[in-house]
């Protein structure tokens, strides 16, 4: 039987496994492979896919968590950490189901291994949970070195089943907080979007190579994203501030370690009133992906009326019409993927947004239902106001 293997997805499951889909894409793989064990966890069972080329598909994506293979025989793993000359550091999570008596089970489990591990000599240092958590958090696992130094045993659980499995990776959240806090520039004000959603975004372009477009680049999120994922950018906004932001942030980025010879540019470019000069040279250009969050109006704390809604709701709006006015009659971009943010507002009558066919014609697909069997691929915090609304297009 081959060696099966499983994704572990953030909070947003439904667009986790869309990232997931579009990224085996890129790697020519058939999403028939991906199978639903919860909602959060995928298995992969296919003879034809390795265990380098899962990891490297792990370390690209935004919207999971672990990655990690099933464990055949539990005896015979554990086995291995026997012949182990210095001290085994190892942690226990369960993924998926939680019974009653979880905490007490991995506390139970963690000191037989201990036991286990002391008849043959061996010191070992059991890693538990934080709280009422049942899983590792990355932290603890990169900062303990456990992956190196021992293991993390996972217990995947469904209504059915358990499943014993060993963590391969983690994500690097680390990397991800440093993209977010430490760039040199950030424009709170405009609205920053989160690295991770920024990579997932670019990921649902499921593109080998090429070039990615943010016309709305702010202090250049997606750009940083995408030179990190090996693509060339455009970066481009109405405000010569973003300009000299994702410019400066792109330089740092690049001091952190190699981008690799990535080609990009930044300019600036007014959607609603766009200068010939760079419209020509975009039509000139061989655009592969275009990947945006437009301006959604100031932050806001608080639920806002339904006429508050409605007025940011119609500037959005106009925005993406002047966009892909600019895009169908103006650029004429063919073949290119997009995928875009239409934001919905808690209102104190409910939740508004708008129609992605409101402002795009039939000549672009939407994808959405190919890739996720939800349609809606949302991310939206817990008790936040508002919601972006991910759509993933193809310009037949
Ligand atoms: C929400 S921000 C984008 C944030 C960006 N994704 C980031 O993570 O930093 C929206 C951006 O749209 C830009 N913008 C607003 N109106 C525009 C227009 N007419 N043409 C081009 N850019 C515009 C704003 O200057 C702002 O930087």
């Amino acid at each position: 039987m081959p060696k099966q293997y499983f994704f572990q997805a953030g909070t947003f499951q439904d667009l986790s496994y869309a990232e997931l889909v579009s990224v085996f894409e890129i790697y020519g793989l058939n999403k028939d492979v991906i199978h639903k064990f919860t909602d959060d966890i995928f298995l992969i069972k296919s003879k034809e896919i390795s265990e380098d080329l899962l990891m490297n598909i792990f370390n690209r994506l935004g919207g999971f968590i672990r990655l990690g293979y099933v464990i055949d025989n539990l005896d015979t793993f554990l086995e291995k950490f026997t012949e182990q000359k210095s001290r085994v550091v190892f942690g226990l999570s369960v993924l998926g189901r939680r019974d009653r008596g979880d905490i007490a089970f991995l506390k139970k489990l963690g000191n037989e291994l201990k036991r286990g591990f002391k008849e043959y000599n061996i010191s070992s240092r059991f890693l538990f949970p934080r709280g009422k958590d049942l899983e590792l958090n990355a932290a603890q696992i990169v900062n303990n070195a456990v992956l190196k130094k021992g293991f993390e045993l996972c217990i995947l659980r469904n209504q059915e089943e358990e499943i014993y499995s060993s963590t391969l990776l983690v994500q690097d959240i680390e990397g991800y907080i440093k993209r977010d806090t430490q760039r040199p520039h950030s424009d709170i004000d405009m609205g920053v979007l989160p690295p991770k959603l920024a990579r997932i975004m670019i990921n649902l372009c499921s593109l080998k190579e090429g070039t990615i477009w943010d016309p709305f680049c702010g202090s250049g999120t997606v750009p940083m994203e995408s030179a990190l994922l090996g693509y060339n950018f455009l970066a481009s906004d109405i405000d010569e501030n973003a300009i000299y932001y994702t410019e400066e942030n792109v330089k740092w980025l690049n001091e952190q370690g190699d981008l690799g010879n990535i080609v990009y540019e930044a300019f600036r470019l007014d959607i609603s009133q766009p200068d010939r000069v760079v419209i020509k040279k975009l039509k000139n250009t061989n655009i592969s992906g275009i990947v945006c969050e437009p301006y959604m109006g100031p932050a806001q704390k608080n639920v806002i009326s339904e006429e508050k809604a409605d007025g940011l709701l119609n500037d959005v709006k106009s925005l993406y019409k002047n966009l892909f006015e600019m895009l169908d009659e103006e650029i004429g971009v063919r073949g290119v993927k997009m995928v875009l943010i239409i934001p919905s507002y808690k209102t104190y009558s409910g939740w508004k947004t708008f129609g992605i066919r409101e402002i795009v014609s039939n000549r672009w697909e939407v994808l959405n239902s190919y890739y996720s069997p939800s349609r809606d691929l949302k991310w939206s915090r817990k008790n936040s106001i508002i919601t972006r609304n991910i759509f993933i297009l193809h310009r037949t």
